[in-house]
């Protein structure tokens, strides 16, 4: 007993040292609201305030900031950062017992834990800039940069990809990723951005540009090269072509080129197809296997139809690797963010090996 009445006081003590730090900042909130805030930042105190605040139903102002808006900046309710979670974008639902990780400046991780409104607070100062992180049964809703001020209605904390602008929410009802895999451009034919660009930057335009001994004739880009005087599209007989062969009498650019491979590449894209300057899909791909990652580990799986269309049913939000295979093509892998709403279709080109 004597014990607890020690406990007591000390508590007293820290309450007086509180107010006192509290008050040299030139606030003066009331003794009572003070202590009994100051030893349990994430559980709401009861109702039993005297202050003349239109809040005690622990509710929030859906959109007004919190921290500006004069509800929490002092008095009963004061904290420094807070927010409210929704488990739909409609704000309708309120998502109780989230876990709202706040990362400091000083990598000090604080975690708060969402109430049955869907709120959570702290009065913990915490050095900003921070990172936060919110997630509930497995899924995750990252702040897409950091904060430097903890209001709830703080532009960074909402994170757009997840839903509308000025909501966290976190919801159970997971999408269905859709999309289509067709063959990558580049091998239905050689093209000038595919395969002829690569080749004049690297043996003609040190001559054939601005500045160069043979400026007159610029070779850089498509439309300098098409030309009616250079390139007759289907035509063998294209001055491009000539200048090119070494069997030509005009033949004088072959020691330039000297590559029998580079200039078989140069007269099929003119002669086979056409002097195109981008080359047209191959298509869709039927049988390929789509895979999402994590970590290494295979969470969803399928294959393409005859249509190239795949569909991996209810896929949870969060952070994967897409991995696309089908033998006869490379592998194509990317970072793929997927989101909780809204989820646009993956349309993937994989090129022929
Ligand atoms: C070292 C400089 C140099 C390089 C590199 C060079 N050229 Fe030339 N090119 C010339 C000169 C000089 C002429 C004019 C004399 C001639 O036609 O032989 C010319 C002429 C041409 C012509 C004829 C233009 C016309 O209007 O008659 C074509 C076509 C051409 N070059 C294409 C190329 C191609 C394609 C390459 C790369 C494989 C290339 N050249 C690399 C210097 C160069």
């Amino acid at each position: 007993m004597r014990d607890l009445i020690a406990k007591g006081f000390l508590k007293y003590i820290i309450c007086l040292l509180g107010l006192a730090i509290f008050l040299s900042g030139g606030v003066v909130p009331s003794f009572a609201d003070k202590c009994r805030n100051t030893n349990n930042d994430f559980v709401r105190s009861d109702d039993g305030d005297d202050d003349d605040d239109d809040d005690d139903d622990g509710s929030h102002h859906t959109g007004v900031n919190c921290l500006t808006s004069g509800c929490h900046t002092g008095g009963e309710h004061r904290f420094t950062i807070g927010g409210t979670i929704y488990s739909n974008i409609n704000g309708t639902e309120a998502r109780a017992g989230a876990q709202i990780t706040v990362t400091g400046s000083n990598n000090q991780r604080t975690v708060l834990t969402s109430d049955q409104l869907g709120n959570f607070y702290s009065s913990q100062s915490i050095p900003a800039p921070y990172t936060i992180t919110a997630s509930y049964l497995g899924r995750e809703v990252k702040m897409p940069s950091t904060a430097i001020t903890g209001g709830c209605n703080d532009n960074s904390c909402h994170v757009v990809g997840y839903g509308a602008a000025g909501r966290v929410f976190i919801t159970t009802i997971d999408q269905d990723l859709t999309g289509t895999i067709t063959e990558a451009s580049g091998n239905a034919g050689i093209s000038y951005n595919g395969t002829i660009k690569a080749i004049f930057d690297a043996k003609c335009i040190s001559c054939h540009k601005a500045g160069g001994t043979q400026s007159g004739v610029p070779l850089t880009t498509y439309d300098e090269v098409a030309i009616p005087r250079l390139v007759t599209a289907g035509s063998k007989d294209s001055l491009l072509l000539k200048k090119l062969d070494k069997q030509s009498s005009i033949g004088t650019m072959w020691p330039n080129l000297r590559s029998a491979r580079e200039y078989n590449q140069i007269k099929d894209w003119i002669v086979l197809h056409h002097a195109q300057e981008d080359s047209t899909s191959g298509g869709v791909v039927s049988g390929a296997t789509i895979q999402l990652t994590q970590g290494g580990q295979v969470k969803y799986s399928t294959t393409t139809s005859q249509a190239g269309a795949f569909v991996l049913k209810s896929v949870m939000a969060g952070a994967y690797n897409v991995r696309v295979s089908k033998k006869g093509y490379k592998t194509y892998t990317q970072p793929y963010q997927m989101n909780q709403l809204n989820v646009p279709p993956l349309d993937i080109a994989i090129k022929k090996k």
